[in-house]
């Protein structure tokens, strides 16, 4: 493996030979706004430590950053809380579906990840002591623009009203939830926070600018400010090579071998701790709601440059 891989080479090479596949998967279409994308669509950014960033294709479309806004969440939620937060959630990989119920009576309410939509909307609530749902919102935008040294990024209201009015799953999970006392705030507040993070517009190149400090023992090495202390962004990591692709994140640390977290707007973030934050966009989802060439484009690019955490 080359010291220091030609990056701009790689990522072109991971666009032609996926080019001719643009618009595989299936849009996510449970969220109606998000099934009007294009799924053509192909972006992919990757931020080095010393800053230099590499891009290709789309990668300055914004899209609906949907689950990948679990980690900030839960970033800000250990930030706030410490580790009082896994008395809320668990930290195992659930075997079952981003959107599944089946666990939680089993386990008595506490959902097993942080990343899956039951664990996340538990998140939320936590992020919602002490604010009103417009400074819990306000607080996460803070959070993403200055990370992303880019005030521009904002939420998109009309993927925020399209969850609202689809969320009957979430809803589902938050009432089981709230019906055995695992909620602090009202159910109505807690999704509405949760709906506005995951409709978050941001692009490929923003998107590895966020997650850089992960890649970097929780400093920002752009700016130098601390985010989170080594050992934090170490565990984050840990959860998302875990859990951070749903009931596929062991074929996904066993193909691409770098923590990852994605969404159903088709977009992956991934951390190549001491080395790069990288984040890649294709609309076109597998079975499990992962970006298909998003993970594959992530296996290549590992491939390449022979970025592994093992
Ligand atoms: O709550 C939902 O269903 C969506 N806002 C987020 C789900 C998601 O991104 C799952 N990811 N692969």
């Amino acid at each position: 493996m080359p010291e220091r891989p030609d990056l701009d080479h790689i990522l072109r090479e991971i666009h032609e030979t996926l080019a001719p596949r643009f618009g595989e998967g299936a849009v996510a279409d449970y969220i109606p706004q998000l099934a009007r994308v294009d799924p053509r669509g192909f972006g992919m950014a990757v931020i080095t430590l010393d800053g230099d960033t590499h891009v290709v294709g789309d990668a300055d479309t914004a899209f609906s950053i949907q689950s990948i806004s679990k980690v900030l969440m839960l970033t800000l939620a250990l930030g706030k809380h410490g580790e009082a937060v896994w008395s809320r959630v668990g930290r195992e990989p659930s075997g079952s579906a981003f959107n599944s119920i089946v666990q939680l009576e089993y386990e008595h309410a506490v959902p097993r990840n942080p990343f899956i939509n039951a664990g996340a909307i538990a998140i939320t609530d936590l992020l919602l002591a002490g604010h009103t749902p417009r400074e819990a919102i306000g607080e996460m935008m803070r959070f993403v623009r200055s990370l992303a040294e880019d005030e521009s990024i904002a939420i998109d209201q009309a993927v925020a009203r399209s969850e609202q009015a689809t969320g009957d799953r979430n809803r589902a999970l938050a009432y089981f939830m709230h019906s055995y006392g695992q909620m602090r705030h009202p159910v109505d507040h807690v999704l509405g926070v949760y709906f506005h993070h995951c409709a978050i517009a941001i692009s490929c190149r923003q998107l590895a600018r966020v997650g850089l400090f992960l890649a970097n023992n929780g400093r920002d090495p752009v700016t130098g400010g601390s985010i989170v202390s080594p050992s934090r962004a170490r565990r984050i990591n840990a959860v998302m090579l875990t859990c951070g692709h749903y009931d596929q994140s062991g074929d996904f640390a066993y193909r691409v071998g770098l923590p990852g977290k994605s969404g159903v707007g088709g977009g992956i973030l991934a951390i190549a701790p001491g080395r790069a934050a990288v984040a890649v966009w294709s609309p076109g989802l597998n079975a499990f709601g992962n970006s298909l060439l998003g993970s594959l484009a992530l296996e290549m690019l590992a491939r390449r440059t022979g970025w592994s955490v093992f």
